[in-house]
């Protein structure tokens, strides 16, 4: 109980705090508010079981171009369940926008460095993206390029940025049609400042042809370290890799807020401990703990309820971890999650998105994410 007291005064802090008046550039067609969730195509979770009141946009995940052609490449299995997930989202109550994701972590960034370094290939990339979501009745594209590799890479993002923008309103123009949303999923800080290549996002092509990025705060730490630390700390005293750290150094940079989603996990990362009494954040670990590393929020619910672990909620860096035996996981729960979103809200974000739709099941993470946003995700300009 005693941490759920320090949670409110952390809110009421974080509230207080609120940075009210912001710079906007609204694009036509762009929300004000967005709650937002990937989704790939998983039996146990059909796009279908998506409950559409508790978010606005949903994120199909993903397909890749081709390494040779550019273009998206679209099996017959692939288009069936592309038209699976747009038919049964927009025909909700209420309806829900849907963005295609094109990349993704798995996905070979050097493809998308050749891409954006030519105009030709730019402009076949960017032609076979808008016909499919135009073939496929999606509302918008999402570039999930992880990572440019050095400043050259994001000039030329920018450039792609620019051919982008410009295709999508001659699109719209032709179609008479309102123009594809365009959002990209990008790092934590806008500068890659753990790397030895420091290489700044072009921030104000950005602002001028992207609608939101959805700045992924996750994955701070990981199994594939020694030592248990947070996932997605919204601060950390003793480090700057905290959500803290690269929310500010995105909009140092002149990033409007308002172009800011904050990527939540609906996921835990897990480690195997060397002792299971030195159990705190920096404890020595061995490998990674259940789930292979990583765990769904509603498998770690399930973990902590089946072994009674211990489940410990840390103010100074608003994250929460559990622990049993030698299994240690670090995840988000409804509380933490409350407070970012609090802080995100605070902070003039457009919203927050989470990785990814049915990892807490029918939604019980996401229905409280709803709620802690205040306001009716009906303010939307587009209804
Ligand atoms: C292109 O992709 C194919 C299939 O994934 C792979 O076998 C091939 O090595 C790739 N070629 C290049 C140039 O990356
Ligand atoms: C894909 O679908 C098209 C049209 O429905 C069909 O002609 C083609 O044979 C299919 N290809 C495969 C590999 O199933
Ligand atoms: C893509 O290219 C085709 C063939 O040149 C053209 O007909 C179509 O209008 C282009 N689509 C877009 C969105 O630019
Ligand atoms: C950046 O990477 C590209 C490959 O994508 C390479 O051709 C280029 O030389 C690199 N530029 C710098 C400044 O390192
Ligand atoms: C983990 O420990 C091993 C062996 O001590 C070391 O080689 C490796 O660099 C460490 N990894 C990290 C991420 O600290
Ligand atoms: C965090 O970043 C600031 C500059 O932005 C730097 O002065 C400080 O030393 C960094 N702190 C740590 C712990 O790396
Ligand atoms: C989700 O809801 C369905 C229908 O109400 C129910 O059958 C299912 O068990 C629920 N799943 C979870 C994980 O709560
Ligand atoms: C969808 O979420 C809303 C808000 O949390 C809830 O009232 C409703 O019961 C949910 N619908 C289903 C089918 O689970």
């Amino acid at each position: 109980m005693a941490a759920t007291i320090s949670f409110v005064k952390f809110l009421l802090i974080v509230v207080l705090l609120a940075v009210t008046s912001r710079s906007t550039t609204a694009l036509s067609n762009s929300p004000s508010v967005v709650k937002a969730a990937y989704w790939f195509e998983q039996s146990i979770f059909p796009a279908s079981a998506i409950n559409s009141s508790l978010y606005t946009h949903i994120y199909y995940a993903f397909l890749v171009p081709n390494n040779i052609t550019y273009e998206l490449q679209v099996s017959n299995s692939t288009a069936e369940s592309l038209s699976r997930f747009t038919s049964s989202l927009s025909t909700k109550t209420p309806p829900l926008k849907t963005l295609l994701s094109i990349g993704g972590a798995s996905s070979d960034p050097a493809v998308f460095a050749q891409i954006a370094s030519n105009l030709i290939s730019r402009k076949n990339f960017i032609n076979s993206t808008i016909e499919v979501a135009r073939n496929f009745g999606f509302d918008g594209l999402d570039l999930d390029w992880e990572f440019p590799q050095n400043s050259t890479e994001m000039e030329n993002l920018d450039l792609l940025l620019q051919d982008w923008r410009n295709a999508i309103l001659n699109d719209a123009k032709r179609r008479s049609q309102l123009p594809l949303l365009l959002t990209g999923a990008v790092y934590f800080a806008v500068d890659f400042f753990l790397s030895t290549t420091s290489r700044p996002y072009p921030v104000a092509s950005i602002n001028n042809n992207m609608d939101w990025i959805n700045v992924m705060f996750y994955d701070y730490h990981g199994s594939w370290g020694n030592d248990t630390g947070p996932l997605a700390s919204l601060f950390d005293p003793k480090s700057n890799v905290s959500t803290q750290y690269g929310l500010n150094s995105w909009v140092q940079a002149g990033l409007y807020p308002n172009k800011i989603t904050m990527g939540i996990p609906l996921y835990g990362r897990t480690w195997e401990l060397k002792d299971p009494n030195v159990h705190g954040f920096g404890a020595p670990a061995v490998g990674a703990g259940p789930g292979n590393g990583a765990m769904a929020y509603l498998q770690v619910a399930e973990f902590n309820r089946q072994t009674g672990a211990t489940v410990v909620h840390d103010v100074d860096t608003v994250s929460v971890y559990s622990y049993s035996g030698t299994s240690w996981i670090s995840y988000d729960d409804d509380l933490t999650v409350t407070a970012k979103i609090s802080f995100a809200q605070a902070f003039g974000l457009r919203g927050y998105f989470f990785w990814a739709a049915g990892f807490d099941g029918n939604g019980t993470i996401s229905s409280r994410a709803s709620k802690a946003w205040m306001g009716d995700k009906c303010k939307c300009i587009n209804g």
